[in-house]
């Protein structure tokens, strides 16, 4: 396996190939780099599940500049500086933070994943896409890229909408160019309504998929 600064290094390269909504950064942090202060809820957990906490954390504060930091709610969600929305996401290995000015996004959710064996593409696939996977990669990768795509979805509506859904809550599609689409089969609340359809900023590098969902 890559080490993770250079797994970092790489991923941030594609990710310059997303378009964010203006004044947006998004940043990446080695997971095994990981230090800082445990907030209460955290002290408790593992190892792992801490140093991926403060790697987001350091992700989210070179994202925001300036000395920005983000805590953590009492419903567990990162609490941004005020004026700024943004998301957080980890893997084992990296963490990654997305961050913009409130008013040019009113939604913005960021998911990582590495790309699953094409055998537990297979076992997901119905749960994941019962809509189909599109054909334009192979099937491990397009399994990610909808998982992915679908979670960054999530990740983006739930602060504002505060409601769980599952994954047949959205379809996942390519459009004609390729680029992925995401279109939303029921009410997600707030306004954001069956047939929304948003796109999804999405790379794939180094073995890895990473998305972007704003509005
Ligand atoms: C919440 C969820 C999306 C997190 O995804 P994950 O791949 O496990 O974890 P990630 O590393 O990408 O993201 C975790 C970070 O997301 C943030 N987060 C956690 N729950 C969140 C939520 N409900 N909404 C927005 N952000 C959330 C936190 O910052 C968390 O990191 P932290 O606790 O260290 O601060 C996932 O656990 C989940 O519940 N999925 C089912 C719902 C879903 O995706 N439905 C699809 C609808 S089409």
């Amino acid at each position: 396996m890559q080490n993770e600064a250079a797994l970092a290094g790489t991923l941030a390269a594609a990710a310059a190939r997303l378009a964010l909504p203006p004044g947006a950064a998004l940043r990446f942090a080695a997971v095994d780099d990981a230090d800082g202060t445990l907030p209460a809820q955290l002290r408790g957990a593992a190892p792992r599940r801490q140093r991926g906490f403060l790697a987001g954390r350091r992700a989210a504060a070179l994202a925001l500049g300036a000395g920005g930091t983000v805590g953590i709610g009492a419903d567990g969600l990162p609490g941004w500086p005020a004026g700024w929305i943004g998301s957080i996401t980890h893997t084992d290995d990296i963490a990654a933070a997305v961050v913009a000015p409130a008013p040019a996004a009113a939604i913005i959710g960021i998911d990582l994943e590495r790309i699953v064996a094409p055998a537990l593409a297979d076992e997901l696939a119905d749960l994941i896409a019962p809509e189909g996977l599109p054909a334009a990669n192979p099937r491990d990768v397009e399994l990610t890229c909808a998982f992915s795509a679908k979670e960054a979805l999530y990740k983006a509506l739930f602060p504002r909408t505060r409601q769980f859904r599952e994954f047949t809550a959205a379809l996942f599609r390519r459009a004609a160019d390729g680029s992925p689409q995401l279109t939303l089969a029921e009410d997600w609340g707030e306004g954001w309504t069956a047939g929304t359809a948003l796109g999804a900023q999405q790379v794939v590098a180094a073995g890895h998929v990473l998305t972007v969902v704003w509005r």
